[in-house]
């Protein structure tokens, strides 16, 4: 794909086929992540890659912020779990740049699987410490972000097509409601 029709048709995807994603692209999609800038060259991102199934499905049932919110996920053959150190990031103005690395990273990783025609989506709606508690992950690591990766299913679910519609998911404010020259003036 160009690069301008990967941003331009890119879309969380939420209903997802059961077939698997091949170990190569995989790679591909965690390189472009590992390629990321980041505060001070600082890397304080990592990822945890589920292709477990009993796994992937305690993650879809178990993980979700309210009950089992995630469900839609369990049918993705790849999760993904972007965790960060937030001790090995740079703070700057008072802000810790962990959540921005994490995110760039995780963004790019994102943008390359949908160049592979695979889908994903981000989802903050997790319980961090029910997530940390399955993975055993470490006190000072920071969940960030978690997204299924997988082929989108042709028809959207009921579920997809309802969250997309709840957060109006194709609408974007117009450039100059966000964009202002020379100083702030919006
Ligand atoms: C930081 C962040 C958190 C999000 N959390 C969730 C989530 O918990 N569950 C979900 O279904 N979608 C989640 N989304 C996806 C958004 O709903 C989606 O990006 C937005 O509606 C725009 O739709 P699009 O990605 O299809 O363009 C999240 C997106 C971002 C960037």
């Amino acid at each position: 794909m160009e690069f301008e029709d990967i941003i331009f048709s890119r879309r969380s995807v939420r209903s997802f086929l059961e077939r698997d994603i091949s170990s190569d692209i995989l790679e591909k999609i965690l390189e472009t992540g590992r390629l990321a800038p980041s505060a001070q060259n600082k890397q304080c991102w990592r990822f945890i890659v589920i292709r477990d199934e009993g796994m992937r499905k305690k993650i879809a049932f178990k993980s979700g912020f309210i009950s089992k919110i995630n469900f839609f996920i369990k049918n993705a053959p790849v999760i993904i779990v972007a965790c960060a150190n937030p001790s090995r990031s740079v703070n700057v103005n008072n802000q810790n740049y962990y959540l921005v690395d994490t995110a760039i990273a995780f963004q790019q990783m994102m943008l390359t699987a949908w160049n592979f025609g695979i889908g994903s989506c981000w989802l903050a709606a997790f319980n961090e410490k029910k997530v940390k508690e399955i993975l055993q992950i470490p006190d000072k690591i920071r969940v960030v972000a978690i997204s299924p990766f997988g082929y989108p299913k042709e028809k959207s679910s009921l579920y997809d097509k309802a969250v997309s519609t709840f957060a109006q998911s194709k609408k974007r404010q117009p450039l100059e409601k966000m964009v202002c020259y020379d100083k702030w003036n919006l």
